[in-house]
C-alpha cells in the first residue's frame, strides 16, 4: 500500500493506472476509520475488480466545518487508519495537508489575524455550490457545510480520477448532493451509495461517536429508536400519517434521553428531498440530535 500526500503524484499515478486499463475506485473519508468506512472500501473493491485500484482519501476538510464546529478537535489517528486500510487491501491512501489542498486559503471568520487574500502568491478562491438539495436539513443547520463538501469532493475527483466513488447512506443528503453535482457538472464518475453500518444497539457508526463518553453513549440510541418507532407507526397505519403526529412521536422518544436535544426531524421524498406532510411507506426520515455537546445524524426509509 502506498501513502501519497502530493496532488501531482496522485494525479500521475491515476493517469498511469488509466493507461494500464485499471479501473479506479475512490472512498473519500475524514479518517478515524470504522467498520462503516471499511464497508465502503469493500464496495469499491467489488466495483473495480481484483485488478482495479482502490484509493481511500483521508482528509479532515476545513472548508466543511463552521467556525464554531469541531474541526480542530475532530478525531484523528492516521497510523491506525493506515493499518485498517492495509488489512482491507487498499492500494493507495491519499492524505494531503491543508496547504496542499487549499494553498494560501484565508478564512474570513475563523482566523481574524489573517492578512486577507494573497494575490500574486498562491491563494485559494474557488468553490463548488449545489443550490437546491443543500437548502434543507443539514444545509440549514450547518450553513456552508455542503459548499465545503462539494468543493473537496470535486477536487478529489480531479486528483484521483476515479471511475467510481462510494459514499454512505448514513449521510443521505450528502450522497444525494454529490450525485446531483456529478450529474450537473458531468463528472465521469459512477456514484455508489452503500447502506449504513450500525453498532449492535442500532447506533449508526460514526467517527464522532468517540465523543460519546460514559452515560452519553447509551443515550445515542434515541436516533435509531425514533426511526424504528416512526417506521412501525407508518407501516401499521392503513393510510398516510400526518407528519405532525410522527414529529410528536420523535420528540417523545428524544425526551427519554436526558442529555439529548432535537436539532431537526424531516420527512421527505428521497429523490427530491422535498418535504412530505402525509407520510407513507417509502418516505424518508432524517434527524439531527445533540447528545450532550455532540451532534449526531441518522436517517432511514420508512
Ligand atoms: P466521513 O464522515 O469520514 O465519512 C466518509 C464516508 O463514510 C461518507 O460517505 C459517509 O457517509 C460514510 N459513512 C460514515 N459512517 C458510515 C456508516 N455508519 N455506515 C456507512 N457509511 C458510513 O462524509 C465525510 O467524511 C466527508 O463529508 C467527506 C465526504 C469525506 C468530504 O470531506
Amino acid at each position: 500500500m502506498q501513502i501519497v500526500t502530493s496532488i501531482v503524484t496522485m494525479q500521475r499515478l491515476a493517469k498511469r493506472w488509466q493507461r494500464q486499463g485499471a479501473r479506479i475506485g475512490l472512498v473519500p473519508t475524514m479518517g478515524y476509520l470504522h467498520e462503516g468506512h471499511l464497508s465502503l472500501v469493500r464496495q469499491a473493491r467489488q466495483g473495480v475488480g481484483p485488478r482495479g485500484r482502490v484509493v481511500v482519501s483521508i482528509y479532515v476538510n476545513p472548508t466543511q466545518f463552521g467556525p464554531k464546529e469541531d474541526f480542530s478537535c475532530y478525531p484523528r489517528d492516521l497510523n491506525h487508519d493506515l493499518k485498517l486500510c492495509r488489512a482491507a487491501d487498499v492500494n493507495v491512501v491519499f492524505a494531503p495537508a491543508d496547504e496542499e489542498m487549499y494553498p494560501g486559503r484565508t478564512c474570513s471568520r475563523r482566523c481574524k489575524s489573517a492578512e486577507g487574500p494573497r494575490f500574486g502568491k498562491r491563494s485559494y478562491s474557488t468553490y463548488v455550490v449545489e443550490e437546491q438539495l443543500s437548502r434543507v436539513m443539514d444545509g440549514v443547520s450547518r450553513p456552508g457545510h455542503f459548499r465545503g463538501v462539494t468543493t473537496v469532493v470535486a477536487k478529489l475527483f480531479n486528483i484521483v480520477l476515479p471511475d467510481l466513488a462510494v459514499f454512505g447512506a448514513k449521510d443521505f443528503q450528502q450522497a444525494m448532493i454529490i450525485q446531483r453535482m456529478v450529474a450537473d457538472l458531468n463528472f465521469p464518475v459512477n456514484i455508489i451509495v452503500a447502506p449504513t453500518v450500525r453498532e449492535p444497539d442500532g447506533v449508526a457508526m460514526s467517527s464522532r461517536n468517540k465523543y460519546l463518553v460514559g452515560i452519553l453513549r447509551p443515550q445515542a440510541v434515541v436516533l435509531h429508536q425514533s426511526i424504528q418507532r416512526v417506521k412501525a407507526a407508518v407501516r401499521k397505519s392503513s393510510k398516510p400519517v400526518p407528519d405532525d403526529r410522527l414529529r410528536t412521536l420523535v420528540r417523545n422518544t428524544i425526551k427519554s434521553a436526558p442529555a439529548a436535544r432535537l436539532d431537526y426531524v424531516e420527512f421527505f421524498d428521497p429523490k427530491t428531498l422535498s418535504a412530505v406532510t402525509k407520510v407513507s411507506r417509502g418516505t424518508h426520515l432524517a434527524l439531527a440530535v445533540f447528545v450532550g455537546p455532540t451532534r449526531l445524524i441518522d436517517n432511514g426509509r420508512l
